[in-house]
This record gives C-alpha cells, structure tokens and sequence, in this order.
C-alpha cells in the first residue's frame, strides 16, 4: 500500500509521483514530475486537489494510509486543470464530500470539463475562508497564474500555502521537502518550469509577489501541485527566483537558434556565434534537430538575445523552426534583442518570416536579417560575423543601462 507523508501537525501529502512522465502538453519534461495533493485532518476532513486521472487509485491509497475516504468532508479545488482535476468526478463519486470548492472560474471550468458536477461545486472568491474546526482555509484568487480559474489556499494553525502550480517544478522527488533534494536540479527545473508554463503571465507573477507582504500571511510552508514543498530557510528561495524570472532583466548572453538542411545555415549559425562572443558576451547555440522546444524556450529565459536562423524549404521556414518560434511567440518574452538569418536556394522566405516571429513576440529586430545562397563564401561568413557584433554590442549597450 502506498503511504501518505506527514508534512505537518495536521496535514499529509497524499499524492502522486510520475517517475515516468515526458511530455506534458508539448512540453518536455527530463525528471517526471509529481501530482501533489493534500490531506487535512481537522474536524472538517478536507482533500486540496487531486491528481491526474490514472493516478487516482495511488491517491487514494495515500488517504487510506491515514483515515477512511468516505471521511473526508470537504475538497478544494485550487486549479482546474486535468493534472488536478482529472481524478476529481472520481473522487466525488467515492467520498461523496458535503462542499466541493473552487474559485468563481474554476467552478466554470470545472464544469466545463466536468459536465456532470454543473450545480455541485461552490465558488469561493478571494478573501473568503471556509472554518475546518481547529483551522480554517482561506483562499486568494491568483488569476492568470497561469489559468483565469487559479487560486490560492492559506491553511492557518499549519500556515501552510497550497500554491497550485506556482512555485513548482516537474520534478519527481521521493524526499517531499525542497531541504531534502539537491538544490541546483531544483533550479534548473524551477527555471524550465517558469519558462514553459509561466513566462507569458510574469507581469502577474511580479504583482502578486508585490503584493504577498500585504496579505498578512504567516507562512511556514508553500506547497505547491508539481515537486517539492518549501519550509524553513528555504521558503524565500522560490520568491527570489520567480521575481528574477519574472523581471528578465538584461543580461549580456545570447541565444542562437538555428536547423539546417546541408550545413549551409549552420555555418553562418556559427559564425555568428562566434562574433558574439568575440564581443564579451555569453552565447549558448542549440540546433532544433537536438533539442526541443521546451529546451529552446529554458535557454530564452537565460538570455537577453534570441538569434534565429533557418533555411528556406517550400518557400516557407523549416517546420521545426515554425514549431518553436510558434511556441517561443506565445510565451512573450520581455526585454529582448534578436536577428535572423538563413540559407536559401532560389526563394529564400525563411528570414523574412523568422522576424515577423521574433517581432511577435516583442523581440527587437537589431540587425537587419541575412539571407545567403547556397553555401556561404567566406564573404558570407564575414557578413554572418557583422550580424553577429551588431547583435552583441546591443545586448552589451542593453545590459550597460
Ligand atoms: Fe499543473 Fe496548470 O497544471
């Protein structure tokens, strides 16, 4: 039987670990992840969250381990999304709770998901709080972050923040406390996190951590859906990471993104890279036929230059180039220089349509665009090199003010 883990007087984990887990909608992911859910045992049985749908039955063995399910009186739903809700009608179905809470919207995405439980959940908005027994639950809608449904739930006496998806990683951990695992894989998975998930809805992260000080929260744990719960000492470290992921200030590195179809565009990819770099600036090059997207959008979060290069194929971008300059788009990022580049043989779309991309997505163009036929001379190269110096000494003029 799979057992719950006590996180503190009153609350236990009881949810899932997807050791397995590779793609989470399009984004993917290298550590698994993990479906938290929590139980609180006060006179009010109440479940925050459930997990996804074919980990319900792990779930429930979890609450199991503590107290019989058909016990738990309350559940509240932070999140609508499936790897939250998916075990939810389920869930309903076996305890048969007497309230079932979500947000305003997450009442109307849960039925939107959840045809059956229309009339069955209760909206809470922020600023309300349900009474447990010892404890009482009190909620902060945090809309955006990062679907309009999210919200917040503050457990007093425990003082713990059940986050959501904020403050979370997909980061399969046995040892449930961020103390316990190894604090540079949890950058990491933080930092690809924010970049995949989080990233388009950072001016909404940055107003919220403005406001925190100012809900009078005491908080001495933040436990978040995805990865491992933050206490102690620890519990400033996701605070101080989202804020710097949020505010993306400058920094003097480059990102050069390139595919290719006979070498010729990596050539110039290279060479630009280099002139970056000869400008004292950091440069990380990926090629999109040995990464993925989700890898292209962690290394954009790094950097303060996004350079793309593709070749021409049917008068249009290579499709892999289009498939996370798509993506890359949609996640808006701020403060942000770039350029583009290409080979081509006889038409030679590529560059123009790689910057009405980058302009999308609010990328500044630094340099105009440059297109080579075939193979490039060492002219080429040279021109490859010009692109790349003007894209450097932006980005060091950016990262000087
Ligand atoms: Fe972990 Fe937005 O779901």
């Amino acid at each position: 039987m799979m057992k719950a883990i006590r996180i503190s007087p009153k609350v236990w984990w009881v949810g899932a670990i997807d050791w397995q887990l590779k793609e989470f909608h399009g984004y993917t992911t290298r550590r698994g992840s993990t479906y938290n859910a929590f139980l609180i045992m006060d006179r009010k049985i109440t479940l925050v969250d459930t997990v996804k749908a074919p980990f319900f039955g792990e779930m429930m063995e979890r609450i199991a381990s503590v107290v019989d399910p058909a016990k738990i009186d309350v559940i509240v739903s932070n999140h609508a999304e499936m790897d939250h809700s998916g075990s939810l009608p389920e869930t309903i179905a076996r305890v048969n709770p007497s309230a079932v809470y979500a947000s305003t919207l997450g009442v109307k995405a849960l039925e939107a998901h959840f045809h059956d439980l229309a009339g069955k959940i209760a909206p809470v908005k922020s600023g309300d709080a349900i009474e447990l027994g010892e404890s009482s639950l009190k909620f902060v809608e945090t809309r955006m972050l990062h679907w309009p449904d999210s919200m917040f739930s503050y457990l007093t006496g425990d003082n713990i923040l059940f986050s959501q998806d904020g403050f979370g990683m997909h980061y399969a951990v046995s040892k449930i406390f961020a103390d316990e695992n190894d604090l540079p894989t949890m950058r990491e998975e933080a930092e690809r996190y924010y970049a995949n998930i989080l990233l388009p809805y950072s001016p909404q992260v940055l107003k919220l951590l403005d406001a925190f000080p100012g809900l009078g929260l005491d908080v001495a744990v933040i436990a978040p859906d995805h990865g491992p719960l933050w206490r102690g000492g620890m519990l400033g470290t996701p605070l101080a990471w989202y804020k710097e992921f949020a505010e993306q200030a400058v920094t003097p590195n480059a990102l050069v993104l390139y595919d290719t179809m006979w070498h010729s565009t990596e050539k110039m990819a290279f060479a630009v890279a280099d002139a970056i770099r000869e400008t004292g600036c950091g440069v990380q090059v990926l090629c999109l036929a040995s990464c993925t997207r989700s890898d292209a959008a962690a290394a954009m979060l790094k950097a303060s230059a996004l350079v793309v290069g593709s070749p021409t194929i049917n008068n249009d971008l290579y499709p892999r180039t289009a498939d996370v300059l798509t993506y890359l788009r949609g996640l808006r990022p701020k403060n942000m220089v770039g350029a583009a580049f290409g080979s081509f043989g006889w038409s030679g779309e590529s560059v123009a349509k790689i910057e009405e991309y980058l302009k999308g997505a609010g990328v500044e163009l630094v340099a105009p665009g440059l297109k080579v036929k075939y193979v490039p001379t060492a002219a080429a190269l040279d021109q490859c090199a010009a692109l790349g110096k003007a894209v450097g000494d932006a980005l060091l003029a950016r990262s000087a003010q």
